[in-house]
């Protein structure tokens, strides 16, 4: 469903629900990473594009007072959030994330508007593509369109970090958020996400696509794993004497080798190799030299497979089968992409050949893995948005 479908869709759940038209629509996108990843939170560089996949919510402001009424409209489930105290988490537990981010306008001494709100997502939940962040982000706008006071998207995007940390327990960087809010159509966004300072890379070149393949094994960063590599990049960086692994280069990092376990030495290698493959990657884009994207892509890939160790055995599959069809058949690279430990792959490929890279992929991942894996293509979309309102 497009933005435009989903929009006239939400309205008439909203009308069928509340009985009354919505007042304010407002959305927000998910995202694929092209390449950066587990950066973020190493000050290093992230090269993500918001996808044609949104949270998007309908409301109206309600006359009692003291409650945010949701409702789920694809899942058909109900939240009551109560406002008349300190926004808590609560049930059910998507409800968090939009908790999280009340919360925060709370804190700041902001008045909550009691809302109607129905809600619907058409980003796959726990598919690394951020799910969260897109509803988060929604929220915040909603906040933004029900008071009527504008929000700088890059306050938005910290806002809807700081409830992903708080109310998800996810020590999350800044990628997910800052794309959800600022990303803009025809480009990926090149964020270094130590001075947050943001280039728009076009990416308008027709000939080439970027194909999302669900493994649809879904992946659980709350688990502490994510906590965990983290916290070993920080122990890296505390054993170099740098403040972050975005300080560190290849060579310092072998001249303390020693210094380091097996593991932690692993995790600040392809910190350090994915920052730089990231620049590489960007400039690669800016010149329209796919081949080398793809290869930069690959080599992610492996640096997250055998150094960070958060792919798993089904995106292995679906890298070794887009290595299989290679440039012949129309792949230039494919990685996974997000947190890791299930979720999704995103493959660079020619235009003229996604209809036969997506029936080969579908076809061998059945086969090797015996699961159906979801494919589909996105040109690059814009960030957040109020629709109506
Ligand atoms: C998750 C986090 C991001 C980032 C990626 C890995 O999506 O939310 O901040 O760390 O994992 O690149």
């Amino acid at each position: 469903m497009d933005l435009h479908a989903l929009t006239a869709h939400l309205t008439a759940e909203f009308q069928r629900h509340y009985g009354r038209p919505p007042r304010w629509i407002v959305a927000a996108p998910g995202r694929v990473n092209v390449i950066g990843e587990h950066t973020d939170y190493n000050d290093g560089f992230v090269l993500p594009m918001a996808i044609e996949r949104y949270a998007i919510m309908a409301a109206d402001a309600t006359a009692a007072p003291g409650a945010i009424n949701v409702y789920d409209a694809h899942f058909q489930e109900t939240a009551k959030i109560d406002i008349s105290g300190p926004v808590t988490q609560g049930q059910p537990k998507w409800s968090n994330y939009i908790r999280g981010v009340l919360a925060w306008f709370q804190k700041r001494g902001e008045k909550i508007p009691a809302l109607d709100v129905a809600f619907m997502s058409t980003v796959p939940l726990g598919g690394g593509l951020s799910s969260s962040a897109a509803l988060e982000v929604c929220t915040a706008t909603l906040m933004e369109a029900a008071t009527g006071r504008g929000i700088d998207p890059v306050e938005k995007a910290l806002i809807a970090q700081t409830a992903e940390h708080e109310f998800a327990g996810v020590p999350c960087g800044i990628m997910d958020q800052f794309i959800s809010a600022l990303g803009r159509e025809g480009h990926l966004l090149l964020l270094d996400c130590r001075t947050r300072k943001t280039e728009l890379v076009p990416m308008n070149d027709l000939s080439v696509e970027l194909l999302v393949i669900n493994t649809n094994v879904k992946h659980e960063l709350g688990s502490g794993e994510y906590a965990q590599r983290r916290a070993q990049c920080e122990e890296a960086a505390k054993i170099l004497g740098v403040t972050s692994l975005r300080d560190a280069t290849a060579d310092q990092l072998e001249q303390a080798k020693s210094k380091m376990s097996a593991v932690v030495y692993a995790r600040a290698r392809h910190v350090i190799g994915e920052i730089e493959r990231t620049l590489h990657a960007a400039e690669g884009i800016r010149q329209s030299n796919w081949p080398t994207v793809g290869q930069f892509m690959y080599a992610s890939h492996y640096s997250l497979r055998d150094d960070y160790a958060v792919s798993c055995q089904e995106l292995d599959v679906v890298v070794e089968i887009a290595e299989d069809i290679g440039m012949v058949g129309g792949v230039y690279g494919c990685r996974m992409t997000g947190g890791g430990f299930g979720g999704c792959c995103v493959a660079l490929v020619k235009t003229g050949a996604v209809d036969s890279i997506t029936r080969e992929i579908a076809k061998h991942y059945q086969e090797r893995t015996g699961i159906e894996a979801s494919i589909f293509s996105s040109r690059p979309a814009a960030g957040a948005m109020i629709i109506k309102g």
